[in-house]
């Protein structure tokens, strides 16, 4: 296993009015793993608390937050402060804006330093950027623009080169194919599997489960900053085995199943403590099958066949 999640939480404390302090707690359970070669989409909603795991991971949280949860890396057990020292050697990042790049370095420099940062030497450096340029169809021009001369589908191939010039293992995708034309988002999303064909653990973020679908092995499902559901995504077919009833109402606002999106309440966040987060299903007011158990019982993630759910109606 490269990258094991047990039950992250991260919270944050905030002053609200005069000295009170109040805690916010994002992202309260979230589990999941990444093999090498396996490409696992988190899907989830604005506000679920995807990128602040890729933050995480990469130990750039701001200063105010805390992190609880067991976190291992190549089978070794790891701190919150250790995710800081793997940042670009062991662990990369394609962001989720453009606003990444340096505006003021040019973009040769850029993808060279990520190279260097990840322990590259010089003459193998310059070796990796050139070939990473070619691999992602950027000219030589390219390399002494800065970053506003170049287009937004570009700066996503550069951003694409800046992490996988490093020798980084796990290479995390943050909504890689925001705001790009269907032709971008294929060419995006080929990246990432010739990436995983290379041996590279890929962890992509995404808010569309229909991309999940086209690349990902494994789907982790986020809701309210917990994990609801973890399957294969080979049980998405026609007739697909879903247990977790937001998983459902996802594939169910999908064009070509039943089109039916959520209502906008069932994506506004109450950041609960993390004393509460297992007190009883978040989805319980827009779930068709919420019951007075659902209230009553507590909602941990648990093994069901092929999936790791929260859902309690699956357990019977
Ligand atoms: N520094 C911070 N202090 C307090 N709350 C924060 C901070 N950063 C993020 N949050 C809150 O954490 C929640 C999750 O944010 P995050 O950016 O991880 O969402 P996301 O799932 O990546 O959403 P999107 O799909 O829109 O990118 C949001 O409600 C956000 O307001
Ligand atoms: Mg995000």
């Amino acid at each position: 296993m490269l990258l094991d999640i047990m039950h992250m939480s991260i919270s944050f404390q905030r002053f609200s009015g005069g000295l009170t302090r109040k805690k916010l707690t994002p992202v309260s359970d979230i589990t999941l793993s990444v093999r090498r070669g396996e490409i696992v989409a988190l899907v989830g909603a604005s506000g679920a608390g995807k990128s602040l795991l890729s933050h995480a991971l990469l130990g750039i949280l701001p200063r105010n937050a805390s992190m609880t949860g067991s976190y291992s890396f190549k089978g070794m057990p790891l701190g919150q402060n250790d995710f800081a020292k793997l940042r670009g050697k062991e662990i990369a990042l394609i962001p989720q804006s453009v606003t990444f790049l340096n505006p003021l370095t040019k973009i040769k420099k850029q993808v060279y330093r990520s190279a260097r940062l990840s322990g590259r030497c010089c003459c193998t450096a310059d070796e990796c950027c050139n070939n990473t340029f070619t691999r992602y169809q950027l000219s030589d021009a390219v390399k002494s623009y800065f970053p506003f001369q170049i287009s937004g589908g570009m700066a996503r191939r550069v951003l694409t080169a800046t992490a996988t010039v490093s020798m980084a293992d796990l290479i995390i995708a943050d909504e890689p194919t925001t705001g790009l034309d269907q032709a971008v988002i294929d060419q995006s999303l080929n990246h990432l599997k010739e990436l995983a064909t290379d041996g590279k653990g890929i962890l992509f973020i995404t808010h569309d489960l229909e991309s999940a679908m086209k690349i990902a092995d494994t789907i982790v499902v986020v809701y309210n900053g917990k994990t609801v559901e973890v399957f294969p995504t080979s049980l998405l077919t026609t007739h697909p085995e879903i247990l977790h009833p937001y998983t459902r109402a996802l594939w169910n606002a999908l064009p070509q199943n039943t089109f039916i999106p959520l209502p906008e309440e069932a994506f506004t966040v109450s950041h609960q403590s993390v004393q509460d987060c297992a007190s009883s299903c978040d989805f319980i007011s827009f779930c068709p099958q919420a019951s007075s158990h659902c209230q009553e019982s507590p909602c941990h993630l648990f093994q069901k066949d092929n999936h790791l759910t929260r859902c309690i109606h699956a357990a019977n």
